[in-house]
């Protein structure tokens, strides 16, 4: 304990990879998020597409858990889970949420806020085909979040799942499918030098434009 927390005090890095100016960035987020999103991609980045989603519980505590971006466009961020989870009840009762996605070798970091909406059943079917045959088992397998009393619980349930689908396609359960995050703010930080980091704001206004400022790192 005491060697870790010693390196803690003294692990520094210093960013001079890349830098973020109002000249050379997009005048519409989203095709700033594009760019930084392909980059990511492009450098190789495991999981580059992770994020972390920040949901309101019913005590008003924050919530945070990574999922995985499953697609984008200008109407917003989308990904697939389970609607009765965790994550799905706060959604329930506080269609508020906060995303972070960090590419520690690109030395970035993009933070949106938004609203959550559920996708329509049609968008969901379609990307529940496109999974692999043992994740849609799983998908009816797992009470995502529930309290399970042991790991066989889960595996047996796997085994009667799929006994019950054998020779059929799986259907999508009903509690499974995809949430779209409307987002109205976005940062984009970009690590530089001795702390002086780029970090550009978007905001969006009643017509729907977006402005850019810088703030202080
Ligand atoms: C790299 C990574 C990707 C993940 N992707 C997803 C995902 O796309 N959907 C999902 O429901 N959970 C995903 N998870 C699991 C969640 O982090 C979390 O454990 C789960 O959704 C239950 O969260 P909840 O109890 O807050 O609802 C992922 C975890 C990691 C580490």
């Amino acid at each position: 304990m005491t060697r870790i927390n010693d390196d803690l005090f003294t692990e520094r890095n210093e960013y001079r990879k890349h830098i973020l100016l109002e000249s050379e960035a997009s005048i519409n987020p989203w095709e700033q998020f594009e760019y930084w999103l392909e980059d990511a991609r492009r450098e190789g980045i495991k999981d580059y597409n992770a994020m972390s989603i920040t949901t309101i519980n019913q005590q008003g505590f924050p919530n945070t858990r990574v999922v995985l971006l499953r697609s984008f466009d200008a109407n917003g961020l989308v990904f697939f889970t389970n609607y009765l989870s965790s994550k799905g009840k706060d959604i329930e009762g506080n269609d508020k949420v906060g995303v972070n996605f960090f590419w520690n070798t690109l030395e970035r970091q993009i933070r949106v806020h938004g609203v959550i909406r559920k996708i329509s059943t049609e968008e969901s079917d379609e990307y529940f085909a496109s999974r692999p045959r043992e994740s849609q088992i799983a998908a009816w397998a797992s009470m995502q979040s529930s309290t399970l009393r042991t790991r066989e619980e889960l595996e047996n349930a796997v085994i009667h799942y799929t006994t019950k689908f054998d020779g059929q396609t799986v259907p999508r359960p009903e509690h499974w499918g995809g949430f779209r995050i409307i987002a109205h703010y976005f940062e984009f930080w970009q690590g530089r030098p001795s702390r002086l980091h780029d970090r550009l704001i978007y905001k969006v206004d009643e017509d729907f434009n977006w402005f850019i400022n810088r703030l202080a790192p």
